[in-house]
C-alpha cells in the first residue's frame, strides 16, 4: 500500500457498516471535524482519520500531542437511539474496546484507568475524548475520538509527556500497521456498541471492564478543575460514574475528573 491514506481507505472500506471515510494528512483535530459534520447531519459511522493533528484535544481541556507518521488519531460519529443518560458510559465502552484491541495486537495485558485511559506498566498508551451534541434535526450524536500511541519513539514527546506515556513500539520493539489497527478497532467497537445499544448501561460491559480496572477498594483523589473528591473506590454505577466512599462514610458519585491513587502511610 502506497500511503497511509490508501491503507486507511482500504481497511475501512472492508467494513460495511461504515458510511463515510474522511482522511486528512494533517488537520486541526479529527474530533472538531467530526463534530462539525455530525452537527450538519452527517450519517452515523462517518469516520475521520488524520495522520497528524495541529490542535489535538484531550480531556479536561488538555492538548493531545499528535505528531505525523506514528500514531492513530481517529474520530467517528454515532447517533444512539437510547436514553441520553446512558451516553456518557460509552466513554468507558470505548476505553474497554481500545484495551481489547491493544491486547490483541501486543499480547500484553492492559489496565483501564477510569473513565477510559488505557495503560501498560502504569504508562498511558491511548486517550479518548467523547463529545456529545445535537444535530440540525435535533438528533443526539456522540463523537468518539481515539488517540493511540502506536509507533512513536521516545523522541517525539516533550519530557513531561514521555514520563507518563509510552507507545506500542516502545513496549514491544515492533512497528505496527496503523491502518490495520484502525480497521480492527472499528470492528471491535461495532460489536460492543451493538451490544450496548441493545442493553444500554455499564452493566453490559461490566465484566470485561472490571477485569482491567485495578482501582476497586483503593484510596483515590479525583480532580475535576478546582474540585477534588477523595475517598475509597466502591463501584462504577450503570451510568459509568465512579462510586466513592469518603472519610465521613458518605457515598459520593463522580461523573468526571482525573483519578490519582493516594498512597497511604503504613
Ligand atoms: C485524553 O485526554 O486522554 C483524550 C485524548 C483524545 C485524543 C484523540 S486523538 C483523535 C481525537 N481528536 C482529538 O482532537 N482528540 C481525540
Amino acid at each position: 500500500m502506497d500511503s497511509y491514506r490508501d491503507a486507511v481507505t482500504y481497511n475501512l472500506g472492508l467494513l460495511n457498516f461504515i458510511s463515510d471515510i474522511i482522511y486528512h494528512d494533517s488537520t486541526d483535530s479529527t474530533n472538531t471535524i467530526a463534530s462539525g459534520l455530525a452537527h450538519a447531519g452527517a450519517k452515523e459511522w462517518t469516520v475521520v482519520v488524520a495522520d497528524s493533528q495541529n490542535n489535538g484535544r484531550g480531556r479536561q481541556g488538555r492538548v493531545w500531542h499528535s505528531p505525523p507518521n506514528t500514531n492513530i488519531y481517529a474520530s467517528f460519529i454515532v447517533k444512539p437511539d437510547i436514553s441520553y443518560e446512558y451516553f456518557p458510559a460509552m466513554s468507558l465502552l470505548a476505553g474497554m474496546v481500545v484495551a481489547l484491541l491493544i491486547e490483541q495486537f501486543t499480547g500484553m495485558p492492559t489496565e483501564i484507568k477510569w473513565p477510559n485511559d488505557v495503560l501498560i506498566h502504569d504508562k498511558k498508551i491511548s486517550g479518548i475524548l467523547l463529545e456529545l451534541g445535537n444535530d440540525v434535526d435535533n438528533r443526539a450524536y456522540v463523537v468518539v475520538g481515539i488517540g493511540i500511541n502506536v509507533n512513536a519513539d521516545a523522541t517525539v514527546y516533550p519530557d513531561t509527556i514521555a514520563l507518563l506515556s509510552t507507545s506500542l513500539m516502545l513496549l514491544t520493539g515492533k512497528v505496527f500497521d496503523r491502518a490495520e489497527m484502525i480497521g480492527c478497532l472499528y470492528s471491535l467497537f461495532y460489536k460492543w456498541y451493538s451490544l450496548y445499544i441493545s442493553r444500554p448501561g455499564f452493566n453490559s460491559i461490566r465484566e470485561q471492564f472490571m477485569q482491567r480496572f485495578k482501582m476497586m477498594g483503593k484510596q483515590v483523589a479525583i480532580v475535576n478543575g478546582a474540585e477534588t473528591v477523595s475517598g475509597v473506590v466502591k463501584d462504577i454505577d450503570n451510568y459509568g460514574r465512579l462510586v466513592i466512599k469518603d472519610s465521613d462514610d458518605n457515598i459520593v458519585i463522580v461523573k468526571s475528573g482525573d483519578v490519582h491513587l493516594v498512597r497511604t502511610a503504613v
